[in-house]
C-alpha cells in the first residue's frame, strides 16, 4: 500500500469514561500500520453526535489524515449515532466499502446486519465506520485492505487535478 496518513477514533461511552480499556484503537493501529501507514492518530471521544462529527471534520480539515476508520457506535442502541455523526460530515457517500463489510461478515456472523456503518468522503478524507468489537475491527479491516490502495490513490490524484 503506498504512503498514506491515518486515523483511528474510537467511539464508546465506557472508553471514554476509563470504565474500558480502548482494545479496537490500538489494535486498527497496529493494523494500519503493517498495512504501510506512515502515521496513524488515535482519538477516543463518547457517543455524542457533536464530538464525533467535531473530531472528524478537525481531522480532515487540519490534521488532513488521508483515512480515518471509526470503531463503534454503529449499532442499534439509542445512543449509538456514529452512522449520523458521519452523515453529517461527508461530501459523498462511498457506500462499497460498508456494503462489502456487512456482505462479508454475514458469512461469519448473522449479527452483521446489527451494524448500520457508512462510509464516504470529506475533502480528500475517506471515513469508513467499523463496528466496535475488536474481533470486528479485526475482521473488517480484512475485508476493506485490498481495495484500500486505490481508493486511497484515486482520492490523493483528485487533489493534484484541483490543487488550489
Ligand atoms: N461484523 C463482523 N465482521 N464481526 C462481528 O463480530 N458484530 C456485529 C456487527 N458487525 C460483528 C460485525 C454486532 S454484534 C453489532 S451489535 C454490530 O456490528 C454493531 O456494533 P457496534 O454497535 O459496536 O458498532
Amino acid at each position: 500500500m503506498g504512503e498514506f496518513d491515518a486515523a483511528v477514533v474510537t467511539i464508546s461511552d465506557t472508553g471514554w469514561a476509563g470504565e474500558r480499556e480502548d482494545v479496537s484503537g490500538p489494535l486498527l493501529a497496529d493494523l494500519l500500520m503493517e498495512a504501510g501507514a506512515r502515521t496513524v492518530v488515535c482519538e477516543l471521544v463518547p457517543d455524542e453526535r457533536e464530538q464525533i462529527s467535531g473530531t472528524l471534520t478537525r481531522l480532515c480539515e487540519e490534521t488532513k489524515v488521508d483515512l480515518i476508520i471509526t470503531t463503534g457506535g454503529t449499532g442499534l442502541a439509542p445512543r449509538d449515532v456514529t452512522p449520523e455523526a458521519t452523515l453529517a460530515v461527508i461530501d459523498r457517500q462511498a457506500p462499497g466499502f460498508v456494503e462489502l463489510i456487512r456482505h462479508r461478515s454475514a458469512k461469519i456472523t448473522p449479527m452483521a446486519a446489527l451494524s448500520r456503518a457508512v462510509s464516504g468522503i470529506r475533502a480528500r478524507t475517506l471515513i469508513i465506520n467499523f463496528p466496535g468489537s475488536p474481533k470486528a475491527c479485526r475482521e473488517a479491516f480484512a475485508i476493506i485492505k485490498p481495495s484500500l490502495p486505490h481508493a486511497l490513490e484515486i482520492i490523493k490524484g483528485e487533489a493534484q487535478d484541483n490543487s488550489h
